[in-house]
């Protein structure tokens, strides 16, 4: 075990754990930018400096492990300062344009700036000029506000294992952009958000699609009916403060019907009708030689893009059977508008989903307009719809749970 001092508090810790991580065992909390809790350090901001007595400069506390005798101050009027000095610095290259951002309110660079209460341009403004990627209906990448901390590369080339991302030129000119400075449309992204969700600024967000849905919502002439996939309703709480995995379903279906919506249905349901249609092609190929196996599921559209991408061999083992948001889309849009005598061009459909492939999905090829229409008009994340019940004036977590 490590024996050191941070802030002349005692610590005790296994070797290997970082002085970041020693801190948060003596309720010592430590700024920090580029380092996200699900990846390995990236030691590219510099806001997590402490001083260790004795040592002649600053060193980074995130990817540096906690050695035995080591005397640690994080706070102190040098190391505050050279921190805010670090924030200017990533600001003076960010665009001002916080009220308008994706990520406002969630954004962890306007956070920091404001527990360092910088309100003030201290140093002249430089912002590269790149036009945004808008050429995915999924992710929207905004390269101005790209300050390089090199999570989204970790995460699509160690996690997702996609390789899309990377770091272009060098020096000053480093940069964050799809591998070979191509859209994300003509790389190899799935569309899978991971990115987005792990970006601590609005430089990866998802396509925000919520004012298409309040002009549905307000258009007397559509019929909105709404499906939420199972995820949703233990992570929307997240958003108003719960902690992850507190099971909101009633209090959902509420807030929906309470939005507008004339129906509220599960995905829960079409995804046993996928299992279904999954099971009989299973027979149908194990039971009649009629297909080869496995059967692999093609229910997650990012799944199915990497599988076309990199697998393509492996396309004849993919299931047939739609996706359980898909199924639903059909089904909302012939069954259900049969049964209750709606127009079926006036049902405006939406989904709200735990992954921005879906939006991908919605217009991936002419089978997602098996209904005659598009089956699913638009899907909303779990951020999305939570933009959405704070825009509303509902008090969601007050709502009944009936
Ligand atoms: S959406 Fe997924 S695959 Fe595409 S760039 Fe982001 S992490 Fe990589
Ligand atoms: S796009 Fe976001 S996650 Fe990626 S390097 Fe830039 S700031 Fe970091
Ligand atoms: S959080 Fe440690 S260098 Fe960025």
């Amino acid at each position: 075990m490590i024996k050191a001092l941070i802030n002349d508090l005692s610590v005790e810790v296994p070797e290997g754990t970082t002085i970041l991580e020693a801190a948060r065992q003596v309720q010592v909390r430590i700024p920090t930018l580029c380092k996200h809790r699900d990846l390995l350090p990236t030691a590219a901001c510099g806001i997590c400096i402490v001083r260790n007595k004795g040592g002649d400069k600053m060193i980074r506390a995130c990817c540096t492990p906690l050695e035995t005798g080591m005397e640690i101050t994080t706070h102190d009027r040098d190391i505050v300062d050279v921190r805010r000095s670090t924030l200017e610095l990533i600001l003076s290259n960010h665009p001002n344009g916080c009220l308008t951002c994706g990520r406002n309110g969630e954004c962890e660079l306007q956070t920091l700036a404001a527990d360092f209460n910088i309100n003030q341009e201290s140093i002249k403004r430089y912002v590269r000029d790149t036009p945004p990627d808008l050429s995915t209906n999924a992710i929207v990448i905004d390269f101005a506000k790209c300050i390089k901390c090199g999570r989204c590369i970790q995460v699509c080339q160690e996690m997702q294992n996609v390789w899309a991302l990377s770091f272009l030129e060098r020096g000053i000119n480093t940069r964050m952009a799809p591998a070979g400075d191509i859209t994300l449309a003509e790389s190899p992204c799935v569309k899978c958000g991971q990115c987005s969700a792990h970006c601590p600024t609005g430089a990866i967000v998802e396509k925000d699609e919520t004012a298409a849905v309040w002009e549905a919502l307000h258009n007397p002439e559509k019929i909105c009916v709404v499906q939420i996939a199972p995820s949703v309703r233990v992570t929307v709480g997240e958003a108003f403060g719960l902690p992850p995995g507190t099971n909101l379903t009633r209090k959902l279906y509420h807030a929906l019907r309470r939005l507008g919506f004339s129906a509220v249905f599960d995905t829960n349901f079409s995804a046993d009708v996928t299992i279904v249609e999954e099971a009989s092609e299973f027979i149908e190929r194990f039971a009649h030689k009629r297909g080869p196996l496995p059967l692999i599921t093609s229910c997650c559209p990012s799944w199915t893009d990497h599988m076309e991408k990199r697998h393509w061999d492996f396309i004849d083992n993919f299931s047939t059977a739609k996706s359980p948001q898909q199924i639903l889309g059909v089904l909302a849009k012939t069954y259900y508008a049969q049964k209750l005598g709606h127009d079926p061009a006036k049902i405006f459909m939406v989904s709200i989903m735990p992954c921005t492939a879906k939006k991908y999905e919605l217009s991936r090829t002419e089978e997602m307009y098996a209904s005659g229409f598009k089956d699913v008009d638009v899907a909303l994340t779990t951020r999305e719809l939570a933009r959405m019940l704070k825009q509303s004036g509902i008090d969601f977590l007050a709502l009944p749970d009936a």
